[in-house]
């Protein structure tokens, strides 16, 4: 059988799921066949990682050249993993050129991109993939399971909060997201995930957002509010100004290798202060959201919390649903004043294939009848077992899931439309119909099958 043919753009650190499937347990079904990165350095650095394996060596290419290798190499589906604001580009480039396009999330950060991207999907009948692997989470996909068998009803209110830690949160206003440009905000490149969630979870569609929200902890302003004085230009030097929010590339040997030492080759500085001036997306951001089936969410998303994690209940007309779930229990300091996470910190909590205290618990509570507790299965692998999933539904497809959870191009959309919605309503102080926002094609599969 001969094996599918893949292009893959963008070798930083999210290529790398897709690059060692293709090198190890799909490689039967999955050629790469050519990649491509602004940086000569990352690719070398693959290069090596992979040396010896399926992946041999591919072909690379200029991404501007993408439309020519798709054709002279007969590739058959485009993997993209570059910064959130080309994604269109490229998208659109895969798609004119006759392949499949697999984008990571968020599909794009406007609404031109959403209509350029469904136009060309439309004229070349090729399809688009937005692979949204928090579904695959066994808490998450137990969530979707209790709301699915109807235990609790019809959904009537959803309050969702999802909060971010000064490592993880903070990594987000040292390199590019933090510009708008770039990322779409938070609401856009983080959250997408999230409101994919809840349109999943409660198979619904998003109709109207109201936003609201700023930067208030990270950059210069907010700094200097609170007095923090002078600040080092980065994280990776020798700088006596060095503190818990500077990230060290030199200490990791991925960060090393795939950003400090390419360096030389396009100047891009993964590691900037989080107080500097000109960081245009928000840390705080609270949204209300109505769906078409008369369902309403309460959101917020923080940025600096001192721990990760989320919380999500969800109203029925027969009941009530609770997740909580905590990723990391802290951040904590060593003697050195260096960021450290202590396994110890959440002692209840189980942890993960990385070192980290995990817990979560999930109640399910109908009226008049006691809270029982619902068992999430144990899974082994990233995000308890869900990439190896996602990643099947990529590579292989075609298996039955009772939980619906590869995301089709309609998903994509639905997520965004959220987020798009919810920048223009901070820009305009008022609350913004997802069908006024310029989806071309798109609004057309925007409520398409929700109920
Ligand atoms: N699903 C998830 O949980 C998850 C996690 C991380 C990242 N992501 C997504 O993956 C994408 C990549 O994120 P990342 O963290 O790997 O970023 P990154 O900055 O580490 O990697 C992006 C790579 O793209 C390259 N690049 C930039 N412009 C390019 C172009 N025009 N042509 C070719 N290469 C180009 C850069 O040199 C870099 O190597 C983003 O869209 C992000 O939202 C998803």
């Amino acid at each position: 059988m001969s094996r599918t043919r893949y292009a893959l753009v963008g070798t930083g650190s999210r290529a790398q799921m897709y690059l060692g499937a293709m090198a190890d347990e799909h490689s039967d079904v999955a050629e790469l066949v050519a990649w491509s990165d602004t940086n000569p350095g990352r690719l070398d650095w693959y290069e090596e990682r992979f040396r010896g394996t399926a992946l041999g060596t591919p072909v690379r290419f200029e991404s501007d050249a993408l439309r020519e290798i798709v054709r002279e190499h007969r590739i058959d589906r485009v993997i993209v993993t570059t910064p959130d604001f080309t994604h269109a580009d490229l998208a659109v480039a895969a798609l004119e050129a006759g392949a499949d396009a697999i984008v990571e999330k968020p599909l794009t950060t406007t609404e031109e991109g959403i209509r350029r991207i469904s136009e060309a999907a439309q004229a070349s009948g090729r399809s688009v993939t937005v692979t949204f692997n928090y579904r695959y989470s066994p808490r998450n996909s137990a969530l979707r399971r209790v709301l699915q068998s109807g235990e609790i009803g019809e959904v009537t209110s959803v309050h969702f909060e999802w909060v971010l830690d000064t490592a993880h949160g903070a990594d987000y206003f040292r390199r590019w997201h933090r510009d708008k440009a770039n990322s779409g905000g938070l609401l856009i490149h983080k959250s997408s995930h999230h409101f994919d969630l809840v349109n999943w979870w409660l198979r619904d569609a998003p109709t109207r957002v109201y936003a609201s929200g700023g930067l208030r902890f990270y950059g210069a302003e907010n700094a200097e509010k609170r007095g923090l004085g002078e600040r080092p230009e980065r994280g990776s030097s020798d700088s006596p100004l060095r503190d818990a929010f500077s990230l060290d590339l030199r200490a990791d040997e991925q960060l090393r290798g795939l950003y400090y030492e390419q360096e030389r080759h396009d100047g891009y500085l993964r590691d900037r202060d989080v107080f500097d001036p000109g960081i245009t997306i928000e840390d705080n951001l609270a949204l209300i959201v109505d769906y078409l089936s008369g369902a309403t969410m309460t959101y917020s998303l923080n940025a600096h919390s001192p721990w990760e994690g989320y919380t999500v209940a969800v109203n029925g007309t027969a009941g009530r649903a609770e997740l909580t779930v905590i990723e990391r229990g802290a951040v904590l300091l060593d003697s050195d004043g260096k960021t450290i996470v202590d396994p110890s910190a959440r002692p209840e909590g189980v942890v993960d294939e990385s070192g980290r205290p995990v817990s979560e618990k999930l109640v399910v509570q109908r009226h008049f009848e006691p809270a029982r507790e619902v068992e999430i299965p144990a899974g082994t692998g990233g995000h308890g077992g869900g990439d190896a999933q996602l990643l099947r539904d990529v590579f292989v497809g075609g298996g039955e899931d009772e939980l619906a959870r590869a995301a089709s191009w309609t998903d994509g959309v639905r997520s965004i439309s959220v987020g798009l919605a919810g920048n223009r309503s901070l820009e305009e102080g008022r609350p913004i119909r997802t069908d006024e926002l310029g989806l071309g094609p798109a609004a057309e599969v925007l409520l398409e099958g929700a109920r």
